[in-house]
Protein backbone atom coordinates (compact mmCIF):
# COMPACT_ATOMS: atom_id res chain seq x y z
CA UNK A 1 0.00 0.00 0.00
CA UNK A 2 1.27 3.71 -1.02
CA UNK A 3 2.19 5.36 2.33
CA UNK A 4 0.54 8.77 3.00
CA UNK A 5 1.49 11.53 1.78
CA UNK A 6 2.10 14.64 3.88
CA UNK A 7 2.89 18.58 2.99
CA UNK A 8 6.18 20.02 5.13
CA UNK A 9 7.48 24.05 5.56
CA UNK A 10 10.15 24.97 5.39
CA UNK A 11 10.77 28.02 6.99
CA UNK A 12 13.70 30.83 5.72
CA UNK A 13 14.51 31.96 2.38
CA UNK A 14 17.51 31.32 1.03
CA UNK A 15 19.09 29.01 -1.41
CA UNK A 16 19.80 26.66 1.21
CA UNK A 17 15.61 26.16 1.84
CA UNK A 18 15.60 26.07 -2.10
CA UNK A 19 18.03 23.11 -2.54
CA UNK A 20 16.14 21.34 0.78
CA UNK A 21 13.21 22.06 -0.68
CA UNK A 22 13.64 20.65 -4.50
CA UNK A 23 15.05 17.54 -2.63
CA UNK A 24 12.02 17.16 -0.49
CA UNK A 25 10.15 17.07 -3.38
CA UNK A 26 11.24 14.52 -4.87
CA UNK A 27 10.02 12.04 -2.15
CA UNK A 28 6.94 10.11 -2.75
CA UNK A 29 5.94 11.12 0.86
CA UNK A 30 5.78 14.72 0.48
CA UNK A 31 2.73 16.46 -1.20
CA UNK A 32 2.94 20.54 -1.36
CA UNK A 33 5.30 22.24 -0.40
CA UNK A 34 5.29 25.71 1.48
CA UNK A 35 7.94 28.54 2.65
CA UNK A 36 7.79 31.28 4.86
CA UNK A 37 8.87 33.40 3.01
CA UNK A 38 10.84 31.82 0.72
CA UNK A 39 12.18 33.55 -2.39
CA UNK A 40 11.71 33.21 -6.10
CA UNK A 41 12.45 29.79 -6.57
CA UNK A 42 10.62 28.59 -3.56
CA UNK A 43 7.57 30.25 -5.53
CA UNK A 44 8.17 27.87 -8.40
CA UNK A 45 7.90 24.50 -6.50
CA UNK A 46 5.62 25.54 -3.65
CA UNK A 47 3.58 28.33 -2.05
CA UNK A 48 5.12 31.34 -0.38
CA UNK A 49 3.52 32.70 2.82
CA UNK A 50 4.12 35.77 3.83
CA UNK A 51 5.66 35.37 7.64
CA UNK A 52 9.21 36.54 8.78
CA UNK A 53 10.50 33.66 11.64
CA UNK A 54 13.43 35.18 12.44
CA UNK A 55 11.88 36.84 15.75
CA UNK A 56 10.12 34.04 17.85
CA UNK A 57 7.13 35.72 19.13
CA UNK A 58 3.80 33.84 20.56
CA UNK A 59 1.91 35.11 17.86
CA UNK A 60 4.30 33.86 15.32
CA UNK A 61 4.56 30.51 16.92
CA UNK A 62 0.85 30.87 17.19
CA UNK A 63 0.46 31.33 13.16
CA UNK A 64 2.58 28.55 12.58
CA UNK A 65 1.02 25.70 14.77
CA UNK A 66 -2.19 26.85 13.07
CA UNK A 67 -1.15 26.96 9.93
CA UNK A 68 0.41 23.70 9.81
CA UNK A 69 -3.16 22.38 12.08
CA UNK A 70 -5.05 23.82 8.58
CA UNK A 71 -3.14 22.64 5.52
CA UNK A 72 -2.20 19.24 6.57
CA UNK A 73 1.62 20.16 7.37
CA UNK A 74 3.26 17.52 9.43
CA UNK A 75 6.63 18.36 9.16
CA UNK A 76 8.51 21.52 9.91
CA UNK A 77 12.33 22.16 8.96
CA UNK A 78 13.77 25.50 10.20
CA UNK A 79 16.51 26.61 8.15
CA UNK A 80 17.96 29.42 9.74
CA UNK A 81 19.84 30.10 13.09
CA UNK A 82 17.74 32.90 14.22
CA UNK A 83 14.52 30.76 15.27
CA UNK A 84 15.99 27.96 15.93
CA UNK A 85 18.31 30.35 18.65
CA UNK A 86 14.74 31.74 19.47
CA UNK A 87 13.35 28.34 20.87
CA UNK A 88 10.99 27.71 17.88
CA UNK A 89 11.66 23.96 17.72
CA UNK A 90 10.93 24.09 21.19
CA UNK A 91 7.63 25.81 21.03
CA UNK A 92 6.59 24.22 17.89
CA UNK A 93 7.03 20.36 19.09
CA UNK A 94 3.79 18.41 18.96
CA UNK A 95 2.07 15.03 18.78
CA UNK A 96 1.91 14.04 15.33
CA UNK A 97 4.55 16.79 13.89
CA UNK A 98 8.37 16.26 12.83
CA UNK A 99 10.24 19.17 13.46
CA UNK A 100 13.72 19.24 11.84
CA UNK A 101 16.00 21.38 13.70
CA UNK A 102 17.44 21.57 17.07
CA UNK A 103 16.07 22.75 20.58
CA UNK A 104 17.45 26.34 21.84
CA UNK A 105 19.99 24.82 24.37
CA UNK A 106 21.60 22.61 21.16
CA UNK A 107 21.28 25.93 18.84
CA UNK A 108 22.65 27.26 21.74
CA UNK A 109 26.33 26.15 20.90
CA UNK A 110 26.33 28.54 17.43
CA UNK A 111 24.61 31.40 19.23
CA UNK A 112 26.59 31.77 22.11
CA UNK A 113 30.41 31.70 21.00
CA UNK A 114 31.27 31.85 24.72
CA UNK A 115 29.27 28.60 25.99
CA UNK A 116 30.49 26.97 22.74
CA UNK A 117 34.52 27.17 23.76
CA UNK A 118 33.33 25.84 27.18
CA UNK A 119 31.87 23.39 26.00
CA UNK A 120 35.04 22.25 23.68
CA UNK A 121 37.57 22.46 26.71
CA UNK A 122 34.99 20.70 28.75
CA UNK A 123 35.28 17.80 26.41
CA UNK A 124 38.09 18.47 25.02
CA UNK A 125 37.76 19.60 21.28
CA UNK A 126 40.53 20.70 19.81
CA UNK A 127 40.04 24.31 19.23
CA UNK A 128 42.14 28.01 19.52
CA UNK A 129 43.23 29.04 22.50
CA UNK A 130 41.07 31.43 24.12
CA UNK A 131 39.15 33.68 26.50
CA UNK A 132 35.73 35.34 27.15
CA UNK A 133 35.14 38.89 28.42
CA UNK A 134 32.37 40.67 29.16
CA UNK A 135 34.79 43.56 30.64
CA UNK A 136 35.91 46.08 27.58
CA UNK A 137 38.86 47.32 29.83
CA UNK A 138 39.98 43.63 30.82
CA UNK A 139 39.81 42.98 26.69
CA UNK A 140 41.72 45.74 26.11
CA UNK A 141 43.95 44.52 28.30
CA UNK A 142 44.65 40.63 27.45
CA UNK A 143 45.03 41.47 23.94
CA UNK A 144 47.63 44.27 24.98
CA UNK A 145 49.40 41.78 26.51
CA UNK A 146 49.44 39.07 23.59
CA UNK A 147 52.35 38.62 21.42
CA UNK A 148 50.91 37.02 18.50
CA UNK A 149 47.89 37.91 16.27
CA UNK A 150 43.91 37.68 17.67
CA UNK A 151 40.55 36.88 16.52
CA UNK A 152 38.15 39.13 18.11
CA UNK A 153 34.45 37.67 18.05
CA UNK A 154 31.21 39.04 19.12
CA UNK A 155 29.69 36.11 21.44
CA UNK A 156 25.98 36.05 20.11
CA UNK A 157 24.75 35.44 16.67
CA UNK A 158 25.65 38.65 13.71
CA UNK A 159 24.22 37.18 10.81
CA UNK A 160 28.30 35.60 10.32
CA UNK A 161 29.65 38.92 10.36
CA UNK A 162 30.62 38.69 14.41
CA UNK A 163 34.49 37.21 13.98
CA UNK A 164 36.90 39.79 13.14
CA UNK A 165 40.30 38.71 11.85
CA UNK A 166 43.41 41.03 13.11
CA UNK A 167 47.05 41.08 12.62
CA UNK A 168 47.93 43.68 14.82
CA UNK A 169 47.19 44.80 18.41
CA UNK A 170 45.71 48.25 17.10
CA UNK A 171 43.44 46.41 14.64
CA UNK A 172 42.40 44.17 17.94
CA UNK A 173 41.82 47.09 20.07
CA UNK A 174 39.73 48.83 16.97
CA UNK A 175 37.74 45.46 16.51
CA UNK A 176 37.31 45.72 20.60
CA UNK A 177 36.07 48.99 20.24
CA UNK A 178 33.74 47.91 17.64
CA UNK A 179 32.24 45.49 19.09
CA UNK A 180 32.47 46.18 22.68
CA UNK A 181 32.06 49.83 23.14
CA UNK A 182 30.64 50.93 19.84
CA UNK A 183 28.22 47.83 19.96
CA UNK A 184 28.10 47.08 15.89
CA UNK A 185 26.45 43.93 16.58
CA UNK A 186 23.76 45.16 19.52
CA UNK A 187 23.79 42.95 22.56
CA UNK A 188 25.47 39.91 20.62
CA UNK A 189 28.61 41.83 21.57
CA UNK A 190 27.72 41.73 25.29
CA UNK A 191 30.41 38.84 25.58
CA UNK A 192 32.98 38.59 23.49
CA UNK A 193 36.04 36.05 22.94
CA UNK A 194 39.44 37.17 22.23
CA UNK A 195 41.41 33.51 20.67
CA UNK A 196 44.66 32.86 18.92
CA UNK A 197 44.67 33.36 14.88
CA UNK A 198 45.00 30.03 13.49
CA UNK A 199 46.61 29.42 9.94
CA UNK A 200 45.37 26.85 7.73
CA UNK A 201 42.52 25.88 5.19
CA UNK A 202 39.27 25.53 6.18
CA UNK A 203 36.34 22.76 6.00
CA UNK A 204 33.17 22.84 6.06
CA UNK A 205 31.68 19.67 8.33
CA UNK A 206 28.19 19.16 8.53
CA UNK A 207 26.84 15.86 10.33
CA UNK A 208 22.95 14.77 10.71
CA UNK A 209 22.15 14.11 14.65
CA UNK A 210 18.97 12.15 15.95
CA UNK A 211 19.79 12.58 19.29
CA UNK A 212 22.41 9.54 19.84
CA UNK A 213 23.26 8.15 16.01
CA UNK A 214 25.79 10.43 13.74
CA UNK A 215 25.67 10.52 9.99
CA UNK A 216 28.07 12.60 8.66
CA UNK A 217 28.03 14.39 4.92
CA UNK A 218 30.70 14.51 2.76
CA UNK A 219 33.08 17.57 3.36
CA UNK A 220 33.18 21.07 1.91
CA UNK A 221 35.07 23.90 1.19
CA UNK A 222 33.39 27.51 1.22
CA UNK A 223 34.71 30.69 -0.48
CA UNK A 224 33.71 33.25 2.10
CA UNK A 225 35.79 36.20 0.94
CA UNK A 226 34.43 38.29 -2.08
CA UNK A 227 37.86 38.34 -4.62
CA UNK A 228 39.44 35.61 -6.61
CA UNK A 229 41.69 34.31 -4.66
CA UNK A 230 40.01 34.79 -1.31
CA UNK A 231 40.60 38.61 -1.08
CA UNK A 232 38.70 41.26 -0.43
CA UNK A 233 35.63 41.40 2.18
CA UNK A 234 34.29 38.60 3.85
CA UNK A 235 30.08 37.72 2.37
CA UNK A 236 27.81 35.01 3.65
CA UNK A 237 29.82 32.58 0.85
CA UNK A 238 30.74 33.21 -2.78
CA UNK A 239 30.42 29.23 -3.63
CA UNK A 240 31.72 25.61 -2.57
CA UNK A 241 32.53 22.85 -3.58
CA UNK A 242 32.00 18.85 -2.26
CA UNK A 243 33.49 16.51 -1.41
CA UNK A 244 37.00 18.29 -0.77
CA UNK A 245 40.13 16.32 -1.21
CA UNK A 246 41.63 18.01 2.19
CA UNK A 247 39.51 15.32 4.03
CA UNK A 248 40.42 11.91 3.17
CA UNK A 249 39.11 8.83 5.43
CA UNK A 250 41.49 8.96 7.88
CA UNK A 251 40.78 12.66 9.11
CA UNK A 252 37.06 12.01 8.64
CA UNK A 253 37.61 9.60 11.68
CA UNK A 254 39.56 11.76 13.64
CA UNK A 255 36.70 14.43 13.05
CA UNK A 256 33.95 12.33 13.91
CA UNK A 257 36.10 11.04 16.85
CA UNK A 258 37.97 14.28 18.24
CA UNK A 259 34.93 16.51 17.03
CA UNK A 260 31.49 15.05 16.53
CA UNK A 261 30.94 12.28 18.39
CA UNK A 262 32.36 14.09 22.04
CA UNK A 263 30.15 17.02 21.17
CA UNK A 264 26.90 14.99 20.56
CA UNK A 265 28.22 13.10 23.81
CA UNK A 266 28.40 16.04 25.57
CA UNK A 267 25.29 17.38 25.13
CA UNK A 268 23.81 14.03 26.02
CA UNK A 269 24.75 14.53 29.14
CA UNK A 270 23.57 17.87 30.21
CA UNK A 271 20.32 16.55 28.39
CA UNK A 272 19.82 18.08 25.37
CA UNK A 273 18.30 16.05 22.90
CA UNK A 274 19.63 17.49 19.59
CA UNK A 275 18.52 16.47 16.49
CA UNK A 276 19.88 18.41 13.45
CA UNK A 277 22.32 19.36 11.70
CA UNK A 278 25.83 19.92 13.81
CA UNK A 279 28.08 21.70 11.57
CA UNK A 280 31.56 22.08 12.28
CA UNK A 281 33.90 24.88 10.99
CA UNK A 282 37.31 23.27 10.71
CA UNK A 283 41.11 24.72 10.14
CA UNK A 284 43.40 22.03 9.20
CA UNK A 285 46.96 23.55 10.94
CA UNK A 286 49.54 22.16 11.17
CA UNK A 287 48.61 21.67 14.93
CA UNK A 288 45.96 19.41 13.75
CA UNK A 289 42.27 20.02 13.50
CA UNK A 290 40.97 22.94 15.12
CA UNK A 291 37.23 23.68 15.49
CA UNK A 292 36.53 27.38 14.26
CA UNK A 293 33.16 27.43 14.84
CA UNK A 294 29.93 25.48 15.18
CA UNK A 295 26.57 25.85 13.46
CA UNK A 296 23.39 24.04 14.24
CA UNK A 297 22.14 24.00 10.79
CA UNK A 298 22.69 23.36 7.12
CA UNK A 299 25.39 25.84 6.00
CA UNK A 300 24.54 27.89 3.03
CA UNK A 301 25.80 27.26 0.21
CA UNK A 302 27.12 23.94 1.07
CA UNK A 303 23.58 22.58 1.59
CA UNK A 304 22.85 23.21 -2.37
CA UNK A 305 25.82 20.79 -3.85
CA UNK A 306 25.40 17.97 -1.19
CA UNK A 307 21.60 18.06 -1.64
CA UNK A 308 22.49 17.76 -5.33
CA UNK A 309 25.02 14.67 -4.66
CA UNK A 310 22.87 12.82 -1.54
CA UNK A 311 20.98 9.68 -2.70
CA UNK A 312 18.20 8.48 -0.77
CA UNK A 313 14.52 10.06 0.34
CA UNK A 314 15.29 13.04 2.22
CA UNK A 315 11.78 13.27 4.14
CA UNK A 316 12.85 9.51 5.25
CA UNK A 317 16.04 11.02 6.41
CA UNK A 318 14.54 14.02 8.22
CA UNK A 319 11.94 11.67 9.82
CA UNK A 320 14.87 9.39 10.77
CA UNK A 321 16.15 12.10 12.70
CA UNK A 322 13.44 13.28 14.51
CA UNK A 323 12.71 9.73 15.34
CA UNK A 324 15.94 8.64 16.77
CA UNK A 325 16.25 5.98 13.93
CA UNK A 326 18.77 7.59 11.99
CA UNK A 327 21.05 4.46 11.64
CA UNK A 328 18.10 2.51 9.76
CA UNK A 329 18.17 4.78 7.22
CA UNK A 330 20.16 4.56 3.19
CA UNK A 331 22.58 7.36 2.78
CA UNK A 332 24.97 7.75 0.60
CA UNK A 333 26.50 10.52 -1.78
CA UNK A 334 27.09 10.59 -5.81
CA UNK A 335 30.48 10.27 -6.73
CA UNK A 336 30.67 13.11 -8.56
CA UNK A 337 32.09 16.10 -7.63
CA UNK A 338 29.39 18.98 -6.99
CA UNK A 339 29.97 22.74 -6.84
CA UNK A 340 27.96 25.82 -6.29
CA UNK A 341 29.01 29.26 -7.93
CA UNK A 342 27.12 32.21 -6.25
CA UNK A 343 25.81 34.91 -8.70
CA UNK A 344 25.87 38.43 -6.67
CA UNK A 345 24.11 42.01 -7.51
CA UNK A 346 26.95 44.77 -8.40
CA UNK A 347 28.42 46.32 -4.87
CA UNK A 348 27.72 43.48 -2.87
CA UNK A 349 28.94 42.76 0.12
CA UNK A 350 28.65 46.39 0.72
CA UNK A 351 25.32 48.21 -0.94
CA UNK A 352 23.69 47.22 -4.08
CA UNK A 353 20.39 47.53 -5.64
CA UNK A 354 17.81 45.37 -5.64
CA UNK A 355 14.41 44.54 -8.50
CA UNK A 356 16.89 44.12 -11.70
CA UNK A 357 15.14 41.25 -13.77
CA UNK A 358 17.19 38.16 -14.09
CA UNK A 359 16.96 36.25 -17.41
CA UNK A 360 18.25 33.38 -18.79
CA UNK A 361 18.34 30.81 -16.17
CA UNK A 362 16.17 28.05 -17.96
CA UNK A 363 19.30 28.30 -20.76
CA UNK A 364 21.71 27.25 -18.15
CA UNK A 365 20.32 24.30 -16.99
CA UNK A 366 18.84 23.01 -20.61
CA UNK A 367 20.69 20.15 -22.26
CA UNK A 368 22.46 19.65 -18.85
CA UNK A 369 20.25 16.05 -17.75
CA UNK A 370 20.50 17.65 -14.92
CA UNK A 371 24.07 18.21 -14.63
CA UNK A 372 23.48 21.55 -13.84
CA UNK A 373 20.99 23.26 -11.18
CA UNK A 374 19.94 26.93 -10.68
CA UNK A 375 18.86 27.51 -7.02
CA UNK A 376 17.19 30.94 -5.97
CA UNK A 377 18.59 32.66 -3.04
CA UNK A 378 17.76 36.83 -3.33
CA UNK A 379 15.24 36.49 -5.84
CA UNK A 380 11.64 37.19 -5.87
CA UNK A 381 8.59 36.26 -8.33
CA UNK A 382 7.02 39.49 -9.24
CA UNK A 383 3.14 39.00 -10.03
CA UNK A 384 3.22 39.58 -13.69
CA UNK A 385 5.30 36.47 -13.51
CA UNK A 386 8.82 38.18 -14.02
CA UNK A 387 12.23 37.37 -11.63
CA UNK A 388 14.10 40.09 -10.01
CA UNK A 389 16.62 40.22 -7.62
CA UNK A 390 16.11 40.65 -4.37
CA UNK A 391 19.12 40.50 -2.54
CA UNK A 392 23.17 40.43 -2.52
CA UNK A 393 23.73 36.83 -3.37
CA UNK A 394 21.38 36.26 -5.88
CA UNK A 395 21.53 33.11 -7.79
CA UNK A 396 23.73 29.49 -6.54
CA UNK A 397 24.45 27.52 -9.88
CA UNK A 398 25.64 23.86 -9.10
CA UNK A 399 27.16 21.81 -11.60
CA UNK A 400 28.38 18.58 -11.16
CA UNK A 401 31.70 16.74 -12.49
CA UNK A 402 33.38 13.88 -12.94
CA UNK A 403 36.60 16.06 -12.06
CA UNK A 404 36.62 19.68 -9.96
CA UNK A 405 37.85 21.34 -12.63
CA UNK A 406 35.17 20.12 -15.28
CA UNK A 407 32.80 21.36 -12.46
CA UNK A 408 34.13 24.55 -12.06
CA UNK A 409 33.95 24.87 -15.86
CA UNK A 410 30.31 23.60 -16.35
CA UNK A 411 28.82 26.13 -13.31
CA UNK A 412 31.19 29.33 -14.91
CA UNK A 413 29.80 28.55 -18.13
CA UNK A 414 26.46 28.47 -16.66
CA UNK A 415 26.59 31.42 -15.20
CA UNK A 416 27.52 33.06 -18.44
CA UNK A 417 24.27 32.48 -19.92
CA UNK A 418 22.34 34.62 -17.04
CA UNK A 419 21.88 38.04 -17.10
CA UNK A 420 20.96 40.43 -14.37
CA UNK A 421 22.41 44.27 -14.26
CA UNK A 422 25.16 44.22 -11.85
CA UNK A 423 26.04 40.39 -11.77
CA UNK A 424 29.41 38.93 -10.92
CA UNK A 425 30.55 35.68 -9.74
CA UNK A 426 33.69 34.01 -8.69
CA UNK A 427 35.68 32.17 -11.59
CA UNK A 428 38.16 30.32 -9.16
CA UNK A 429 35.39 28.50 -6.81
CA UNK A 430 37.72 25.07 -5.69
CA UNK A 431 40.99 27.05 -6.93
CA UNK A 432 42.91 25.99 -3.47
CA UNK A 433 43.07 22.31 -4.28
CA UNK A 434 43.68 22.43 -7.83
P1 LIG B 1 33.45 32.09 12.84
O1 LIG B 1 32.20 32.93 12.75
O2 LIG B 1 33.90 31.83 14.21
O3 LIG B 1 33.41 30.87 11.98
O4 LIG B 1 34.54 32.95 12.08
C1 LIG B 1 34.34 33.41 10.76
C2 LIG B 1 35.61 33.27 9.96
O5 LIG B 1 36.67 33.94 10.65
C3 LIG B 1 36.08 31.84 9.79
O6 LIG B 1 35.47 31.22 8.70
C4 LIG B 1 37.56 32.04 9.59
O7 LIG B 1 37.85 32.40 8.27
C5 LIG B 1 37.87 33.20 10.49
N1 LIG B 1 38.33 32.73 11.82
C6 LIG B 1 37.57 32.44 12.90
N2 LIG B 1 38.33 32.03 13.94
C7 LIG B 1 39.60 32.06 13.52
C8 LIG B 1 40.86 31.75 14.13
N3 LIG B 1 40.94 31.36 15.40
N4 LIG B 1 41.97 31.91 13.37
C9 LIG B 1 41.91 32.34 12.09
N5 LIG B 1 40.76 32.64 11.47
C10 LIG B 1 39.61 32.50 12.16
N1 LIG C 1 28.64 28.63 4.73
C1 LIG C 1 28.78 29.14 6.02
C2 LIG C 1 27.56 29.13 6.83
O1 LIG C 1 26.53 28.63 6.43
O2 LIG C 1 27.61 29.64 7.94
Amino acid sequence: MAKEQTNVLILGSGGREHALGWKLKQSSRVGKLYFAPGNGGTAQIGENLPMDPSTVTTKLVDEIDYFCRHNGVSMVVIGPEDPLAGGLADRLAAPGRHVFGPVAAGARLEADKAYAKEMMRACSVPTADSKTFTNYESACAYAEARETPVVVKAAGLAKGKGAIVTSTTEEALAALKLIMDDRAFGEAGDKVVVEERLIGQEVSILALVDGRNIFVLDPSQDHKQVGEGDTGNNTGGMGVYTPTPLVNEELMEEINREVLVPTVDAMRRDDIDFKGVLYAGLMLTAGGIKVLEYNTRFGDPETQPLMMRLKGDLYDIFVACCEGTLDQVELSFDKRVCICVVMCSGGYPDVYEKGKEIKGIKAAEEGSHGEVKVFHAGTKLKKDGTLVTNGGRVLNVCAFGKTLKEAQERANQACEKIEFEGAFFRRDIGFRVM
